[in-house]
This record gives structure tokens, C-alpha cells and sequence, in this order.
């Protein structure tokens, strides 16, 4: 596809709206955009593709099937150049086949293959607008990122009056754009690698060493990097709280495990966060093969798990001059966990220092809040109690402050 001014998938789905969709295109292209329809089969009962074609000076896609369709460069690399797909009108069906994956035509097959945004500017009527059905859908979409725009309130085709309405095309327009150039964030072009969640260390086929950690201050972390723009992996322990949408995500169990992923995908990588809490012990030669008999009692006889900060520190250290990462820690205390912290820094050779007291009220495992003190070599500074998503902001606003002198990033 032609380099130039950015791409925009625009969507049209069958609704009575779909007419307005043409405005929409023009809209966007007045702004500095091409765009590239794609119409549904419905759609097509409301509008013809020629309008579009003339209006976009380009082929419109109708059909995944049509001749020429699958030898065309051009429509195999819309998925990957466009900056944003937006769906106008979208109906209720359009919606519904997004959230479940149905990929059975070229506009839903286009949505799966795609990292770019969506934005949905939904159009029906009221009563299928407040369907269990369609809001359920609509929550799925949201939790996968996908933005709205509209609808909004008024006359509908149908003769009723109420929310349902497709968005004013102005509106949608400005919508796009704002989205397009706010995408383009502060972490574009880094590549981060955040550790998440606890490590469980097995002790036969049935028991097994863990911790409290639910992993949710590392999704936070890989959930905020990802709106900075940046091209996350996430290597998560096991979890009952789900991950955010990332890059990459890699799951693990052990501690082993995880040292072995963290280490190979670390020498890519612009930014290592370690917001697991790795497990310091281990049995040693690893897990019973049968189930250990309660008998008169049981030893368990541990051994320490590598610690993989700190041989990413060492191997940063005894590498100077290659591109290598910041390295950022956490360090869990009951107590006060400032001096521990700064230990820390030192002993484990990294950058800064997550230090929390998980004893501390609203702070540690299970809750969505957390008070931490962020301890680098020149500074400590604590933070109030705030949500892990504010946490995740402010330490990454730390982290782009220590990458600001490092310019090169891996290819
Ligand atoms: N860490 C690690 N590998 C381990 C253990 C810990 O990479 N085997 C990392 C954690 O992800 C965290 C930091 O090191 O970033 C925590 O350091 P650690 O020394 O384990 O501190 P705490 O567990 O907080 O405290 P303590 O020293 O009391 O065990």
C-alpha cells in the first residue's frame, strides 16, 4: 500500500445509517486521511459501493471472495498499515460477531487480524440497543479496548424516538482523529518486558509453595504500557485475575520457568520490570513424582531459586557498552520498606526500586490500591495510597525519564 497519509479501515455495516458513512469517509480524508471501505453484504443494500469508490478514489472491498481479492498486495496489508478500523454504522450483528470471534466475511475476518484500535459508532434501535445481548457484547469489545462513539438520542428510522442513533459523521471523524494522534505514545518504539503474579514451586503432584501475589500490579504496569504505545511482554506466573491485552504474553509456573523466560527475552528488551513475586525457595530435586505420605510428619528440604533481577543486573554490569535494559524492581516488606529497598538497588545493581509495606492498610496482594515509595540511587519518593493503575503511570513516568539518554532501541 502506498506510503502517505495514514490509513483508516471504515467499516459499513447493514443499518439505515450506512448513507452517512459516506460523509464519514470524506470527513477523514478532509483531515489527512486515506480511507479504505469495506462494506458488508447488507450494507450494500443501502449503499452502493460506487459512492464510496468515488468519494475515496479507491476499490471498496465488498467480498472476501471476489476474484482478484486474495492476489491483491494491497488489501493483505491493510490489516497491518491501518492506524485505526472504524465501523459506522455498526449494528447489533456486527457488534455481536466482533466479541465472539466470528470471522465470516471480510470486515469481521479483518477485525481478528488487526492490532489497530476500533471504534464503534453503533446504530439500532432502542429496545435492541438496551438487549442484555448486545450490551454484554459491547462490555467485551470495551474490555478488549475497543472505543464507541455515540449512539446518540433522537428520532429513529424505526419511528421510535430514543438512544440508538448513529453519531453525527463530524463527530465520528473527530473521534478517529484524536485516537490516531494520541496513539502515538510516549513508550512508541520501546519494547518493555514486566513480569507479573506469584511462582509456584511444586512439592508433588498435589501440593505445592505459593504466594498471595494476584499479579495485579504487573498487569496494571503491562496495561498502561501498552496505552503508552510501547510493544509489551508479559511473562506471568499462574493467576485467577485476567491479563490485559499485550504484545506477547508467555505463562509460567515455576521460578525456574520464569528465569528461563525472563532471560531470553530480556536481551531485546528496552525496560525490564520485575513485578513478580518470584518464589525464594524451591525442594530440592524438584517435585515428588508420587504424593508424599503424611506419615509420623514431613520435611521438606528447600533450596534457593535463582534470582533473576539480580543476574539481569550482573549481566548488564559485566556487559558495558551493549544496549542494555533498565532494570526495575520491587522489594515487598512488612514494615518499612525504604532502606530494604535501597539495599536492594545496590546488591541487585538495578535502576529503581518498587518498595512496598503489603502489610500496610489498602497496600499489597488482593486490592486494587497500593502505597509505594519509589527509591532510585539519587532519590526516594513516596507516594500516596492510589489505585495500581496510578502507580503503574507514575512508575513508568520514572522509567521514561531513565530512558530519555538512551536512545537506541532494539530492532
Ligand atoms: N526476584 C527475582 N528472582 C527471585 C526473587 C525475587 O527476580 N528469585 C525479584 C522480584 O521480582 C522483585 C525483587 O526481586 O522485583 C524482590 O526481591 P527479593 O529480594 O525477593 O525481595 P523480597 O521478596 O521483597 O524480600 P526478601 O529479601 O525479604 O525476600
Amino acid at each position: 500500500m502506498a506510503a502517505g497519509e495514514p490509513l483508516i479501515g471504515l467499516g459499513v455495516s447493514g443499518g439505515i445509517g450506512a448513507y452517512k458513512a459516506v460523509e464519514v469517509a470524506r470527513l477523514l480524508q478532509k483531515r489527512g486521511y486515506r480511507v479504505q471501505a469495506i462494506l458488508t453484504r447488507n450494507a450494500r443494500k443501502f449503499v452502493g459501493p460506487l459512492t464510496f469508490e468515488a468519494i475515496t478514489q479507491r476499490p471498496v472491498i465488498t467480498s472476501q471472495f471476489a476474484v482478484g481479492m486474495n492476489a491483491d498486495i494491497e488489501h493483505i496489508a491493510l490489516a497491518t498499515e491501518m492506524r485505526a478500523l472504524v465501523v459506522a454504522p455498526a449494528t447489533a450483528s456486527v457488534i455481536g460477531k466482533f466479541a465472539n470471534g466470528i470471522a465470516d466475511d471480510f470486515l469481521t475476518a479483518l477485525y481478528l487480524a488487526t492490532r489497530a484500535p476500533l471504534v464503534l459508532a453503533p446504530a439500532m434501535n432502542t429496545v435492541m440497543w438496551e438487549h442484555p445481548a448486545v450490551r454484554g457484547n459491547l462490555a467485551t469489545l470495551a474490555a478488549r479496548g475497543a472505543r464507541c462513539v455515540g449512539p446518540g438520542e433522537g428520532y429513529l428510522a424505526c419511528g421510535w424516538i430514543g438512544q440508538g442513533r448513529l453519531a453525527e459523521p463530524d463527530e465520528i471523524a473527530r473521534f478517529v482523529d484524536e485516537l490516531v494522534r494520541t496513539a502515538v505514545g510516549p513508550l512508541a518504539g520501546r519494547r518493555l518486558l514486566i513480569t507479573a503474579g506469584p511462582t509456584l514451586e511444586d512439592i508433588d503432584p498435589v501440593r505445592y509453595l505459593g504466594n498471595r501475589s494476584s499479579g495485579r500490579m504487573g498487569f496494571a504496569l503491562a496495561a498502561e504500557a501498552m496505552r503508552r504505545g510501547a510493544d509489551v511482554h508479559l511473562v506471568a506466573g499462574p493467576t485467577s485475575v485476567e491479563p490485559p491485552d499485550v504484545t506477547t504474553l508467555t505463562r509460567v509456573r515455576t521460578a525456574a520457568q520464569m528465569h528461563a523466560a525472563v532471560m531470553a527475552a530480556s536481551t531485546k528488551r528496552d525496560v525490564v520490570i520485575m513485578a513478580a513475586a518470584v518464589a525464594d525457595y524451591t525442594p530440592v530435586g524438584g517435585a515428588h513424582s508420587a504424593k508424599m505420605e503424611k506419615g509420623d510428619g514431613l520435611t521438606l528440604a528447600l533450596e534457593r531459586t535463582a534470582d533473576i533481577l539480580a543476574d539481569l543486573g550482573q549481566r548488564r554490569a559485566v556487559t558495558p557498552g551493549a544496549v542494555t535494559p533498565v532494570l526495575v524492581g520491587f522489594a515487598a516488606e512488612t514494615g518499612p520498606a525504604e532502606d530494604r529497598a535501597a539495599r536492594k538497588l545496590v546488591q541487585k545493581q538495578v535502576d529503581l526500586v518498587v518498595a512496598n509495606d503489603v502489610s500496610a492498610e489498602g497496600a499489597g496482594f488482593d486490592v486494587d490500591t497500593n502505597r509505594v515509595t519509589l527509591v532510585s540511587r539519587e532519590s526516594q519518593q513516596a507516594l500516596p495510597l492510589m489505585s495500581k493503575t496510578a502507580v503503574a503511570a507514575a512508575i513508568l513516568d520514572r522509567v521514561e525519564a531513565l530512558l530519555a539518554p538512551v536512545t537506541a532501541t532494539h530492532p
